[in-house]
């Protein structure tokens, strides 16, 4: 049995969850089912990530403290993955004991090594405000295009990045007045002292090619020092032995890995150390979008190294979610938060659509609604739940809810099961699409089985009803088997066909058992179609919403 730690990228605590957000949470969640199904010890990992700046300004302007907000967002966060059917098995906050003690520690850890150094530097202040400003918290003329409004480190106008020292005319978001310069002492992580490290670490397939390939340009053009400190008034951790200084929240936003695994085997009795032992032989992945790379497979396994843990065996990046082709955007009305999602439509369907277009890949993936639309009611709905429909028809009306002891077409039920093996790989390898590709088609030779056979008209010569029974018995072997193929990605699907079958839950290892000489319960209607006025409601809502 493998012993597997499996993250997502931790949300902020300041927002909602949006359709971007789940398609990490989904493909995760995909994979960490099949592992389950598997029977290997697998658990899945998460946490709000609740420090920093936009998190107590936000507070600030809703007039409350940090804590009452992120205690809102969380709770919100837990409802909206619960509701997709995200299942993890500990989701904690940053904002936390065990998160504060992971931090110091390995904070000290890196100090005992000498690689914290301190420095005094420059940094805009807002004297109105009386806080140092974050880049994103100044604005002005862009240094390279002269574009207006634009942010203190990047230019979107011309792509450029800069210092927010070299920006033109630069005045403070939080109060509207130009900010002053300050001096400060920070403290900084001198990530240089890793290099040889990460060249060994990346080189060992942890990341993508391209990936990889990005991470060996920024180690070959000398990786800076990295500012770990933020002055105070900030929403964190203060940093030990210093008065007003705070963690940056990107150091002790990767420690809530450690830190919500901690509260995890406090609550489950699980040996921590053995999976974060520098000489651990479990297995960790984190799963993350590729904006965010830098963080996870350079600071974080050089904080790991620094600090005496284990590292990852890999950081698995995707890319991000367009709608109809489009980057998300609040004006057009294509933002879409999770909430608003599912007050119109079934979870299920965007995990059956993600699925269809999610691959190991970095690339975008695209929510094109036509595409979304047809490929749940043709597929899904049409073809595969279909199978099921079709034959439980029979077996309640003609046959007292009993399938026969014996199969027609073993050779049918053969085939489909041959394919087990390279499912589960597909899953591992995170090659969803293919398995979904895969599925279908098997669904389309189980609809040819029936529709050769023709149940339907056989059932009127009394010669043939031993027939028609072990034809739809079969229907429903297969149908079970393709469930329990597409069970890591339709877990509520999968549960009302085990009670319809009344079988045990679906495992890897129970999927060749066939169900012969039982009963089984009535066939209820197990998803409906996706009318096109329901994708019309939810667009509308969307837009007048942000009207
Ligand atoms: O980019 C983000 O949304 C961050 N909140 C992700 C943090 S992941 C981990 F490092 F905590
Ligand atoms: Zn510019």
């Amino acid at each position: 049995m493998r012993k597997i730690l499996v993250t997502s990228a931790l949300p902020y605590a300041n927002g909602s969850i949006h359709l971007g957000h789940l398609v990490e949470y989904l493909q995760t969640d995909i994979w960490v089912r099949n592992q389950k199904m598997s029977e290997n010890q697998c658990i899945y990992i998460c946490a709000d990530d609740a420090h920093g700046t936009p998190i107590m300004l936000k507070a600030h302007e809703l007039g409350i403290n940090p804590e009452e907000l992120i205690e809102k967002n969380y709770k919100e966060h837990c409802k909206d993955f619960s509701d997709f059917y995200i299942e993890f098995d500990n989701y904690h906050s940053t904002h936390s004991d065990e998160n504060k003690e992971y931090s110091s520690y390995i904070y000290g850890k890196l100090k005992e090594k000498e690689d914290i150094i301190s420095k005094t530097i420059e940094q805009f202040y807002d004297d109105q405000a009386k806080m140092f400003l974050p880049d994103r918290y100044i604005k002005g003329e862009c240094p390279k295009c002269g574009a207006q409004d634009q942010y203190g480190d990047s230019c979107e106008e011309c792509g450029g990045t800069y210092s927010s020292t070299e920006i033109i005319n630069p005045i403070s978001v939080v109060t509207n007045t130009p900010p002053i310069t300050k001096e400060t002492e920070h403290f900084f992580f001198k990530l240089s002292n890793y290099n040889d490290f990460l060249k060994e670490w990346i080189s060992n397939e942890t990341t993508q090619p391209e990936i990889r390939n990005k991470l060996s340009e920024w180690l070959s053009e000398g990786l800076a020092d990295w500012d770990i400190t933020r002055d105070k008034p900030y929403f964190g951790f203060n940093i030990p032995d210093t008065k007003d200084k705070y963690f940056y929240v990107w150091l002790d936003a990767p420690v809530g890995y450690i830190a919500s695994f901690k509260n995890y085997c406090m609550k489950h009795k699980i040996n921590f150390d053995e999976f974060w032992n520098k000489d651990s032989t479990t297995e960790l992945y984190h799963f993350i979008g590729k904006d965010i790379a830098y963080f996870h497979a350079l600071f974080w396994p050089a904080m790991l190294e620094g600090a005496n843990f284990r590292k990852p065996n890999a950081v698995y990046c995707h890319g991000f979610l367009t709608i109809d082709g489009e980057k998300m955007s609040k004006s057009r009305g294509t933002f879409f938060n999770a909430r608003t999602y599912l007050d119109f439509l079934e979870p299920e369907y965007l995990r059956y659509y993600f699925a269809s277009r999610l691959t190991s890949k970095i690339e975008d993936i695209d929510l094109n609604f036509d595409d979304f639309q047809s490929r749940v009611n043709s597929d899904l709905i049409g073809k595969i739940i279909n199978i099921g429909s079709r034959c439980a028809k029979f077996v309640n009306k003609d046959f007292d809810d009993i399938l026969s002891d014996s199969s027609e077409n073993n050779d049918l039920i053969k085939e489909c099961l041959s394919r087990k093996e390279e499912i589960i790989k597909n899953y591992e390898l995170r090659n969803y699409s293919t398995n979904v590709r895969l599925i279908s088609s098997l669904a389309d030779k189980i609809n040819k089985y029936l529709d050769t056979e023709k149940p339907w008209v056989k059932i009127k010569n009394d010669n043939d009803r031993v027939l028609v029974q072990k034809i739809c018995t079969d229907g429903l072997n297969l149908f079970r088997i393709l469930i329990g193929y597409l069970k890591p990605i339709l877990p509520n699907i999968s549960v009302k066909v085990e009670d319809i079958l009344i079988c045990e839950p679906i495992s890897w290892a129970n999927l060749d058992q066939l169900l012969l000489n039982k009963k089984i319960n009535k066939f209820k209607p197990i998803i409906k179609r996706i009318d096109d006025e329901d994708i019309k409601s939810m667009k509308n809502f969307n837009k007048g919403e942000k009207l």
